[in-house]
């Protein structure tokens, strides 16, 4: 089901690898005075909620550095129902997506199988992210996003900057601590931020669905990508500037990706994401159409210097001197991993086909949290599923969203 000759669903896979979507043809208006690029007209809410009867409201969160953050809110369950009457109220969630996606991620489904609506009918107040640089996040205060000056930044800034905002943005909406659900690179700057002991005090729990930390034993094609990087070549090509998988040169990337005889472009979602079980082939169309988007070239980067080092680490400037500048020390900053808060509710869910969020790298980022508190983590191991099924496999609520939500539940 997952096959396909389009190529951009070669670079929806490769994007999902490092874990954003795609960009839609009005995400370049090029209007002189233009800063802030408007979105593509039909919001996420419009194209993907409000049409099943949920109420969805669009808003715009400001971070520090100056990035305008789309964010959907869905407040209540379908027709205004899913609990939450009687003086009860309802618990914040936020949903973050990976790269090369942005928040439509989680609504390709029907309502019944879509995470963020299930949540909804659940009783669940649903915040969903969409981090700079996608379709309905490309704008700034004062940076052009035609300009490489807005591309300068990696999952450290998303982390540091995306996060916070979107996170005091609920908490000062809701006046409650959140729930989390990240999958992907959305499951990296939580663990990150968690490392350095931010956020916790503003949330409740996260559920992390095809955990990404460790990339040492991504296969094949993943790692002919990592290759590149390391080569330099992907900065060659791109500048350090954006990355856009629907543009011309992604497309001669690919191509020379596919020349590549341990790459198979016929079923790159497969080389890329693992053997996903249970996708819905029209499902797959819609994310087609929505993704992948834009992401970084240094966030592409930072991504594959963990593959190299097996270190987790913030951007390594690639020399001492640089390094020293940025951060004071020749070497970057490392995300120890082992100074999350060992009380703080953990729900991880991981799959054995999953070739990017390899189980064996799973393992490892295991080893990194043994010493959690005993009750505080809990782990599922999914043995078909690869990276995809997690957000659209059509199984997902029965094997995965079902879980979380108990898990939500038991960490009011
Ligand atoms: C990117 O940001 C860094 C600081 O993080 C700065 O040193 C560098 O000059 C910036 N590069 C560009 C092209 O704006
Ligand atoms: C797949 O998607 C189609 C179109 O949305 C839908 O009619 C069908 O029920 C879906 N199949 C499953 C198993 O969810
Ligand atoms: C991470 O922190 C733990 C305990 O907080 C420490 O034992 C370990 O050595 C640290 N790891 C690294 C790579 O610094």
């Amino acid at each position: 089901m997952a096959v396909s000759k389009f190529p951009g669903f070669l670079w929806a896979s490769l994007l999902l690898l490092i874990q954003p979507y795609p960009a839609l043809e009005s995400s370049r208006l090029g209007s002189d005075s233009a800063i802030v690029v408007n979105p593509p007209p039909l919001g996420i809410c419009a194209s993907a909620v409000t049409k099943y009867g949920y109420r969805c409201q669009e808003l715009d969160v400001t971070t520090e550095d100056g990035y305008i953050l789309s964010v959907q809110r869905i407040p209540a369950g379908r027709h205004g129902g899913g609990g939450g009457g009687h003086g009860r109220i309802r618990q914040p969630v936020l949903l973050q997506h990976g790269v090369v996606v942005d928040g439509m991620t989680w609504l390709l489904n029907s309502p019944e199988e879509s995470l963020a609506l299930i949540l909804a009918d659940k009783g669940f107040d649903v915040w969903i992210a969409n981090t700079r640089g996608t379709s309905y996040s490309r704008r700034h205060v004062s940076l052009d996003p035609d300009k490489p000056e807005f591309w300068n930044w990696t999952w450290d800034e998303i982390a540091a900057r995306d996060l916070p905002a979107v996170i005091a943005y609920i908490f000062q909406q809701t006046g409650q601590k959140i729930h989390y659900v990240g999958h992907s690179l959305g499951t990296l700057i939580a663990l990150a931020s968690f490392s350095e002991g931010k956020q916790i005090d503003k949330m409740k729990s996260a559920a992390l669905l095809s955990p990404i930390a460790y990339l040492s034993h991504m296969t094949t094609a993943l790692g002919v990508v990592a290759a590149k990087v390391f080569a330099g070549e992907i900065t060659i090509v791109f500048g350090l500037a954006e990355f856009n998988p629907k543009g011309e040169e992604v497309s001669r990337f690919l191509k020379d990706l596919c020349a590549d005889p341990t790459v198979d472009c016929y079923d790159l979602m497969s080389a890329l994401t693992g053997k996903n079980c249970c996708l819905n082939a029209s499902t797959v169309d819609a994310f087609l159409r929505s993704e992948p988007q834009s992401t970084s070239t240094k966030n592409l980067v930072h991504l594959a210097q963990p593959v190299r080092d097996g270190v987790l680490a913030k951007y390594d400037y690639g020399n001492p001197a640089f390094n020293v500048e940025h951060y004071g020390v020749p070497m970057p900053p490392i995300y120890n991993l082992s100074n999350i808060p060992k009380d703080f509710p953990l729900f991880m869910s991981y799959g054995g086909q999953d070739a990017l969020s390899d189980p064996k790298d799973v393992v490892n980022l295991l080893d990194d949290l043994k010493l959690h508190d005993e009750g505080k983590l809990s782990v599922q191991y999914v043995k078909e599923y690869a990276h995809a099924d997690f957000i659209m496999g059509v199984t997902a609520k029965d094997v995965v969203y079902d879980k979380v939500i108990s898990f939500f539940q038991r960490n009011q």
